[in-house]
């Protein structure tokens, strides 16, 4: 039984800050941000807001645009690095409480930026197994509470946001909507170069000892560009090959909207036109497992994506790790 994306929904926190505003309080300059990145503003959440307040309305809105109430759902999986709870218990159980998805069991799928395309595969095997039918996936951050905001390298860069998308078996004859395959990949060398060094068991929380900094993202920019443009090469390639594709069989590219130059890059290196690839940075910044459902949402929404359309997506970030989808709309 093929498995396939029934629906999908998003929210964004309506708070919305511009580069300019940054520039308020961080050494930096729409100028640089936008050149550098192509990013122009990211959303906020409210102090209040935890992953799970960002996923719960992407959610509802995801079973609303399929027809369906949450006590159908046998799984939610949340992909997140911004948990509501460091470690215990996972923000997915969390979620299945608010929805009301009293028939589903819920476990957080933890890949970083490349969290909803790892949930994406991960729906697809449960569905194709037999051992779920209705999958919920939602990729969900809030990025802005794990920033050290003096940190120019790095704060400049994230947003907030969740994308939710409802993974059911195929059942309409000669329909050919469908997660056809995916390819997951990490590469743990890289494991520091995009990383939270304390707050963990490696190097624990020590009250009035661990430095604020040390709680923070930090990051090698420089090293995760030179991975990302490789990763985003190699997964479109493999993906393309094994499945005797050219890239004129597809009608979208839908990469982790880190950085408008990597993407660029990427695609001088493909040969493919870079309108092939879908970017939405601009308005949301790097929503890291958030940001290729809110691409998705964003693109069904606006009607550039319809059903039977090919769209191969292309995560990457921490870990490393990173991976593709294709998937027939
Ligand atoms: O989900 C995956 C997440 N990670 C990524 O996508 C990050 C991948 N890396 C990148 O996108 C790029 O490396 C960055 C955008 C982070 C940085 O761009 P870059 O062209 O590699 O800049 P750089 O780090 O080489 O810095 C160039 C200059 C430096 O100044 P000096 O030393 O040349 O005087 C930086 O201090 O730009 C300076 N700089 C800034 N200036 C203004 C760095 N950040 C900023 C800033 N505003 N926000």
């Amino acid at each position: 039984m093929e498995a396939f994306i029934r629906s999908v929904g998003a929210y964004a926190p309506p708070r919305r800050m511009s580069n300019h505003e940054l520039a308020e309080f961080v050494d930096t300059s729409h100028e640089w941000i936008y050149s550098h990145t192509g990013i122009s503003y990211r959303h906020i959440a409210e102090p209040d807001q935890a992953a799970s307040d960002l996923a719960v309305p992407a959610a509802h809105r995801a079973l609303e645009a399929a027809g369906m109430t949450a006590d159908e759902l046998d799984l939610v999986l949340v992909a997140t690095s911004t948990p509501d709870y460091i470690g215990l218990p996972s923000t997915a159980c969390v979620v299945q409480h608010a929805i009301g998805a009293t028939s589903a069991g819920a476990m957080d799928v933890m890949a970083v930026c490349s969290g909803f395309v790892y949930a994406l595969e991960t729906a697809r095997a449960f569905v194709k197994a037999g051992s779920a039918r209705h999958v919920l996936v939602v990729g969900t951050e809030v990025y802005s509470k794990i920033m050290d905001w003096t940190d120019r390298n790095t704060c400049v860069l994230f947003g907030d946001g969740a994308g939710a998308v409802i993974v059911s078996p195929q059942t309409e004859e000669g329909a050919k909507s469908a997660v056809v395959d995916s390819i997951l990949r990490s590469d743990g060398s890289g494991a520091e170069s995009l990383f939270r060094p304390c707050g963990g068991t490696r190097c624990a929380y020590i009250p009035g000892q661990t430095p604020d900094s040390e709680l923070a993202l930090q990051m090698n920019g420089r090293k995760v560009y030179i991975f990302a443009v490789r990763a985003v090469v190699d997964t479109i390639n493999e993906m393309l090959k094994r499945n005797n594709l050219t890239f004129s069989d597809i009608r979208y590219f839908v990469p982790h909207q880190a950085n408008r130059r990597i993407i660029e890059a990427a695609a001088k290196r493909l040969e493919i036109p870079s309108e092939q690839f879908y970017l939405n940075m601009d308005e949301y910044a790097n929503t890291s497992a958030a940001s290729i459902p809110l691409a998705l949402d964003e693109m069904n929404a606006k009607g550039v994506l319809k059903r039977g359309d090919a769209v191969i997506t292309i995560g990457f970030g921490a870990g490393l790790t990173y991976g593709a989808n294709l998937i027939v709309w």
